[in-house]
């Protein structure tokens, strides 16, 4: 298959969303060059919401071996990651010259890998494409974690986690968060057990245990009928509501007018395949930033930080 010619960028789509991300890059006018779920797309990087890993500096690489292959590489930096296309035996066999990296899932609460890991693939049998800088500091963008399977009612715990992971923030002891569409509660739970208070709205109730802790209080309602005008400053709002988008952001916007809420980690649900309009009020929000975390199913987290 034919490389696009240089520069390039190449950008790692999640499983079961490479046309969301084709889509995001321009589709096929954009000169794109797709393989399994590496999007190669002409020019220097561009912002993608849909990417779990850019490559930023995509570098192509004759090899006349295995050895040779390993050796180029190790040359370059010593953190290599294989994401695999083509040949993969012989793409394995190049790895595994390769020092070891880690794929340890991340207990909750620690910091991500700090030395430079770089991704590489195996074009075909004698080209690397390999890129020493990428946007995520753990292999593929994806992010796997200690799970906790006794306390959170559900698996929702996980975007948060992830949320709070990447961009190196959490709800600190005593800050006050809200949280709408909250039920069953992982989201809640989570904030709760950062030692924040939360209050919590949802149509339905909370799981039992969830409703239970000492910080959270829950409310039956609707997200959308509290008015912020009768709130005092709260610290973070979650929303996590099944929504249209231009209501989520019509909400949103209410807040970030009034400037009671520091903080902002909304999903936002989408439909079908024509959403590029619904993102766009989200994407002007300045300082604000939409990603597809490695729970998100057709959602991006639209986060936004120290607003006030
Ligand atoms: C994906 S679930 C939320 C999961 C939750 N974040 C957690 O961690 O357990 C979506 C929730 O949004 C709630 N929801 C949808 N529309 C709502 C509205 N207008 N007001 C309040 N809750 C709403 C649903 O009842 C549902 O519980």
């Amino acid at each position: 298959m034919q490389l696009p010619k240089q520069p390039f960028t190449a950008y790692l789509a999640p499983r079961g969303f490479v046309s969301d991300l084709v889509r995001e890059l321009g589709g096929k006018r954009a000169g794109l060059v797709v393989r399994d779920r590496l999007v190669l797309r002409p020019g220097e990087p561009v912002e993608s919401a849909w990417a779990h890993n850019v490559w930023f500096d995509p570098q192509v690489i004759t090899i006349s071996s295995i050895k040779d292959a390993a050796r180029q590489l190790k040359a370059i930096q010593r953190n290599w990651s294989l994401y695999s296309v083509d040949n993969h035996r012989r793409a394995k066999l190049i790895q595994e010259q390769l020092p070891h990296v880690s794929a340890k899932p991340i207990p909750f609460g620690s910091p991500l890998p700090d030395s430079p890991l770089g991704s590489w693939t195996l074009w075909s049998h004698d080209t690397v494409i390999a890129s020493p800088t990428c946007s995520s500091p753990v292999s593929d963008g994806e992010y796997y974690f200690v799970e906790n399977k006794t306390d959170p009612p559900n698996r929702a715990y996980l975007k948060l986690w992830e949320t709070f992971t990447r961009l190196n923030r959490f709800p600190r002891p005593g800050e006050l968060c809200l949280d709408l569409g909250s039920s069953p509660g992982g989201w809640s739970w989570v904030a709760a057990e950062c030692g924040a208070y939360v209050f919590s709205i949802d149509k339905a109730p909370l799981d039992g245990r969830i409703d239970r802790h000492p910080r959270i209080q829950h409310c039956i309602g609707s997200g959308f009928g509290l008015d912020p005008r009768h709130c005092g400053t709260i610290d973070w709002l979650f929303s996590d509501m099944a929504c249209y988008p231009e209501r989520l952001y019509n909400l949103v916007t209410r807040w970030l007018e009034l400037g009671r809420c520091r903080n902002f980690v909304c999903t936002v649900k989408l439909q079908g395949e024509e959403y590029a309009k619904d993102l766009e009020p989200f994407m002007a929000i300045p300082g604000s930033r939409l990603m597809h975390l490695s729970h998100n199913k057709h959602e991006l987290t639209w986060v936004l930080f120290d607003t006030i």
